[in-house]
């Protein structure tokens, strides 16, 4: 149980705009009572002329951690007063913790994808293939590297997939269309296709059977690619795991302390059940 709100509850949040059905506030403050921690953790609905107003409240008001997601993960950078070495080289801030009267970014969505698909299977030395190459790409594709997997980046907008194995030095970027021809131990979606409706961003067909499948949407919970992967014998690993794997590290940079992966993914699926 959480201590009663008083004059020493902390408070801590997640900035996005629209704030739509985050889960965030329900896995964080499950992960707060279970470990009995004085803090509470709401949604802030920020639209980007409003961010830099809103992180000056935040810091006056000793906000102590905030979430940081779409569409903020790049433009809060120059609001913070350092950004650290993994932040900067994703491209994107996704955490923001109070240390004193400075406020610094980190990003803890590669160990979310990381976390999620050990789950299922080691990373060393895999083929890795990531759809998409946008920011979560980014993360997919920085914490695939520091695991030590070959990575491929597939792409609607092939550009934008040789920008991002130029940018993070990873093996190869091709279109969507390229999939059933590489080699692929794990398949890491990160395009917004599928999010709330029955689509896929490749057919089924070119899924190998063999393979670990994790797809970023998590809204329906067993997207189109995943019973289609599961459908071809490859496992399937929800959006869910890398939304509470990344929140879990979140609440550790601040605590010290392991985060209740359990409790978050049952908050994760309450909220799922009844999105009111
Ligand atoms: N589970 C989690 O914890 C987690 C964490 C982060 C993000 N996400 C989810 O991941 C998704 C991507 O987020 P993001 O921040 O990377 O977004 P983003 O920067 O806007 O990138 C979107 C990506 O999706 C591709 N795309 C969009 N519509 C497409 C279509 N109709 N066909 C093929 N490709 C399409 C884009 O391709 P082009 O380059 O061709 O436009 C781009 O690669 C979102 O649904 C987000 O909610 C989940």
């Amino acid at each position: 149980m959480s201590p009663p709100i008083g004059p020493r509850t902390q408070l801590c949040g997640v900035i996005l705009h629209p704030a739509g059905h985050t889960r965030s506030p329900a896995m964080h403050n499950a992960a707060f009572a279970a470990l009995g921690i004085d803090a509470v953790y709401v949604a802030f609905d920020i639209a980007p002329a409003g961010l830099g107003e809103a992180l000056s409240g935040a810091r006056a008001l000793g906000v102590r951690q905030l979430a940081v997601s779409i569409p903020h993960k790049q433009a809060v950078m120059p609001h913070l007063d350092a950004v650290d070495a993994t932040a900067r080289r994703i491209g994107a801030v996704n955490t923001i913790t109070r240390d004193g009267k400075r406020m610094l970014g980190s990003n803890s969505d590669w160990l979310g994808v990381v976390r999620a698909l050990e789950r299922e299977t080691q990373l060393a030395g895999c083929d890795a293939v990531v759809l998409g190459a946008g920011g979560a790409a980014r993360a997919a594709v920085f914490g695939l590297l520091e695991r030590g997997a070959r990575v491929r980046v597939l792409n609607r907008t092939r550009v934008r997939a040789e920008q991002l194995v130029a940018d993070l030095g990873a093996n190869g970027a091709g279109s969507l269309a390229d999939l059933g021809g590489l080699p692929c131990d794990v398949l890491v979606n990160t395009t917004s296709v599928g999010l709330r409706e029955n689509t896929s961003p490749v057919p089924a067909a070119a899924i190998r059977k063999d393979a670990v499948v994790l797809d970023a949407v998590y809204d329906p919970p067993r997207t189109r690619l995943l019973r289609d992967a599961e459908a071809r014998g490859a496992r399937g690993v929800a959006g869910k795991w890398w939304l509470v794997y990344q929140a879990a590290e979140q609440l550790a940079a601040w605590t010290g302390r392991d985060a209740p992966i359990e409790t978050m993914a049952d908050a994760f699926d309450r909220v799922g059940a009844n999105p009111t």
